[in-house]
């Protein structure tokens, strides 16, 4: 479910109401055309960063149906920092652009900034990641995945993954959490732990669980130090591809068999993780697909069109296991 609790808006220190702040990149994707004589949409899109091949195939899809749409697409990269989303979002408003489209880095502390697109009547629509608001009317709809249900999936996925390696008895589990307070960090770690406390709350236990930044560099880091206090893991669970193979290199560092020693679930399904799971290194991965740019222009146009949307339009997607890999791998699209 998408996360509705009240929250009082954090206080959000910005440097200014127009601009950029200096360390965010933009760039405008297509410059203003125009479309059977009228002027062209312009979007103005805040994305996280560039943390994960996740990401990278998100921008690409994003940038692809702007321009196949034939909008004006103002983009910027806030670099997994809010402050820069928020001082991206200022400059969309004091633009003028007609939709304000944002993946917000974490959860909380956006309501000042969406009341001043509100007071402009500038629409606003969440995508990939979700916010915790006081007012529901501060964005239209959320185009995006059910993250918890990925973390359910990821613990179903791991009773398979467990019962072919034929392990027995106690679970001792790792975790390496996304970004603290995005939504698939909370909400994954959420849908696990569901599944856990209610199927396997005698043999399954995470015995560590820490932030890698859902980054490479993050997941090998804090998976070096997990192998120092706990050197007995039986599984990790990392939220996110990129996490699960920085990871791999701390246990192979570890003289461990990562898939083996360490059986490995991830989320997303991005190619490299697609090919670390046809080497056998991780054992099941729950996709998280990052295409979202057609079906966001779509939405983009309905909202500017002034047409009832959804309030949450998800994303499909599929879980697979170590032997599905090799045949996968050719046709996974990111
Ligand atoms: O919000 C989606 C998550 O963000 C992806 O799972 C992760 O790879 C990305 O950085």
């Amino acid at each position: 479910m998408l996360s509705r609790r009240n929250f009082l808006t954090a206080a959000v220190g910005v440097a200014a109401a127009t601009g950029l702040a200096a360390c965010a990149k933009e760039d405008d994707s297509a410059s203003d055309s125009t479309s059977g004589g009228s002027k062209a949409l312009v979007l103005g899109f805040s994305q996280v960063g560039s943390e994960s091949g996740w990401r990278s195939a998100n921008t690409d899809s994003v940038k692809e149906a702007a321009k196949t749409a034939g909008y004006t697409l103002k983009f910027s990269d806030a670099q997994q920092k809010q402050e820069n989303q928020i001082s991206a979002i200022r400059s969309y408003i004091t633009q003028g652009v007609d939709v304000i489209a944002f993946s917000p880095v974490v959860v909380t502390g956006w309501d000042a900034v969406l009341k001043e697109a509100k007071a402009k009547k500038i629409p606003v629509v969440l995508t990939d990641r979700s916010v915790e608001t006081s007012d529901e009317s501060l964005y239209v709809t959320l185009v995006g995945s059910d993250f918890t249900d990925e973390g359910r999936r990821a613990a179903k996925i791991l009773e398979k993954v467990l019962e072919k390696a034929g392990h027995k008895g106690a679970v001792k589990i790792a975790q390496l959490e996304g970004t603290t307070g995005a939504a698939p960090a909370i909400e994954r770690a959420k849908g696990f732990k569901e599944v856990m406390d209610a199927d396997h709350a005698d043999d399954w236990k995470i015995v560590v669980s820490q932030t890698g930044d859902f980054t490479r560099a993050g997941g090998k880091q804090v998976m070096a130090a997990f192998l120092q206090s706990n050197p007995d893991i039986d599984v990790l669970f990392a939220h996110n591809d990129d996490m699960g193979i920085g990871a791999i290199q701390a246990i192979e560092a570890a003289g461990k068999k990562p898939g083996k020693d360490i059986l490995i679930v991830t989320v997303d399904g991005v190619k490299d993780g697609f090919i670390a799971m046809s080497e056998g290194k991780i054992n099941a991965i729950v996709e998280c697909n990052p295409l979202l740019g057609p079906q966001l222009m779509e939405v983009v146009q309905k909202v500017k069109d002034g047409e009832t949307v959804e309030r949450w339009i998800k994303t499909k997607e599929g879980d697979f296991m170590q032997d599905q890999a090799k045949a996968a791998l050719p046709t996974r699209k990111y």
